[in-house]
């Protein structure tokens, strides 16, 4: 019940209002945490029936048919196999392990129970995003050749940012390359392709950082100057080059300690017929490059979302009017919800997560090595 547990307990809520025609209503039985005041919090806020401080509770209920996960990265894999193994579906944060090999278990274990899953690669669910998907689609921007994928963060540049579990190899396994590159390198698979080749250089900028006080804060919290610090041991900035499957060329880079960006999780796509330009940070702005021949469309325009973009009007009723992170994480909860509802798997599951954790592999592979490495399965 930290930062992403009151996000996606807020969505199931919310897609009864969002979603109202779907017939869906899940009902919030019981949450876990083990900070006993997060749970209390929950309650009020949420309406869980129950809470515990034993999270096996959530997987162990009897009328619970959906758990969903936003624990730390070191407990996702042992929280996804059991409630596999309870025959339960699963919703789990992004990465689901702090290694490739854990995703690569959960997604297998997942496949063979036959559950339902879904992961949180919610930057898919952008109106504008799922609008340029639709583009491409119908080859309005022609063959993809390039593509530039970055996501600049800013959370972790205050050097007194404390050392909360993301900084720890044990528990959060890779730093930025778990926790943002999963988000970059979704977006470059849904756009364009699968990644086919890569080569990978990483570099941890801020390398001591306060210690936590247990139970207290997210990762926005800060210690004091003077407060005792501990070793960083995962990486803060990842820069990469990439090939795909279907010939286009690529970089994607992450970075938690840059100073400027706050939020800048943006690409930049280019086609032989045209481009497309998109900031997270001005989500609901897109900029296109279609031109026709005249000079006066021989530049970038810029579209703003509008109710005729996916989901769009089930937030907004008229243009401009600028939607939120929380309401992709809802269309997200309608999505893994109506998976199980109709019995049919939609994106992105396990499986996406799992195109990821191949990516994940290899760009290690290619830290060590320092040269070009293929993409495989883990
Ligand atoms: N998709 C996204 O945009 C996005 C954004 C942020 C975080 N995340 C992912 O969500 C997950 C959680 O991140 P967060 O930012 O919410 O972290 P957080 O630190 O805010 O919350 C983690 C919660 O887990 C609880 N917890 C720790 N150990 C526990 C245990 N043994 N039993 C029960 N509860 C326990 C903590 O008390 C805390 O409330 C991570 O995997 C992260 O990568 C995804």
């Amino acid at each position: 019940m930290g930062w992403m547990g009151t996000v996606h307990s807020r969505s199931y809520r919310s897609l009864i209002d969002r979603f109202y025609d779907a017939g869906i209503a899940p009902r919030l039985v019981i949450c876990a945490d083990n900070v006993e005041n997060r749970l209390t919090e929950a309650q009020m806020r949420f309406g869980f029936e129950e809470t515990t401080l034993n999270w096996l509770d959530v997987i162990n209920h009897p009328e619970v048919e959906a758990v969903n996960i936003t624990s730390p990265n070191f407990l996702h894999r042992e929280m996804c196999l059991a409630a596999i193994a309870a025959g339960k579906h699963v919703m789990c944060e992004k990465p689901m392990g702090t290694l490739p090999e854990d995703v690569a278990v959960v997604y297998r274990a997942a496949e063979d129970a036959g559950v339902m899953s879904f992961t949180g690669l919610n930057y898919r669910w952008v109106p504008l995003v799922q609008y340029a998907k639709n583009l491409i689609d119908a080859g309005e921007l022609g063959d993809i050749t390039y593509y530039y994928g970055r996501f600049y963060g800013n959370y972790a540049s205050d050097p007194l940012g404390m050392l909360n579990w993301r900084f720890l190899k044990e528990k959060a396994g890779t730093g930025v390359l778990g926790d943002l590159m999963p988000h970059v390198a979704d977006m470059a698979h849904f756009l364009v392709g699968p990644i086919t080749r890569l080569t990978s250089t990483r570099h941890t900028m801020i390398k001591e950082r306060p210690l936590p006080v247990p139970g207290r804060g997210t990762h926005f919290s800060k210690g004091q100057p003077g407060d005792p610090t501990g070793q960083v041991t995962n990486e803060d900035y990842v820069g990469t080059m990439v090939e795909f499957a279907n010939g286009a060329r690529g970089t994607l880079e992450i970075s938690r300690t840059i100073v400027g960006p706050k939020v800048e999780n943006r690409f930049e796509l280019y086609g032989t017929k045209g481009a497309i330009k998109w900031n997270f940070e001005t989500m609901d702005e897109l900029e296109i490059y279609l031109p026709d021949g005249s000079v006066a469309r021989d530049g970038f325009s810029q579209l703003l979302a509008g109710p005729e973009v996916p989901f769009y009007e089930r937030f907004q009723p008229g243009p401009g009017n600028n939607m939120s992170y929380d309401d992709l994480k809802v269309i997200e909860a309608y999505h893994f919800l109506k998976s199980i509802v109709d019995g049919e798997q939609l994106e992105p599951s396990f499986k996406a997560a799992y195109a990821f954790a191949q990516v994940h592999e290899a760009i290690m592979r290619s830290w060590e090595s320092g040269v070009w490495e293929d993409v495989r399965d883990v």
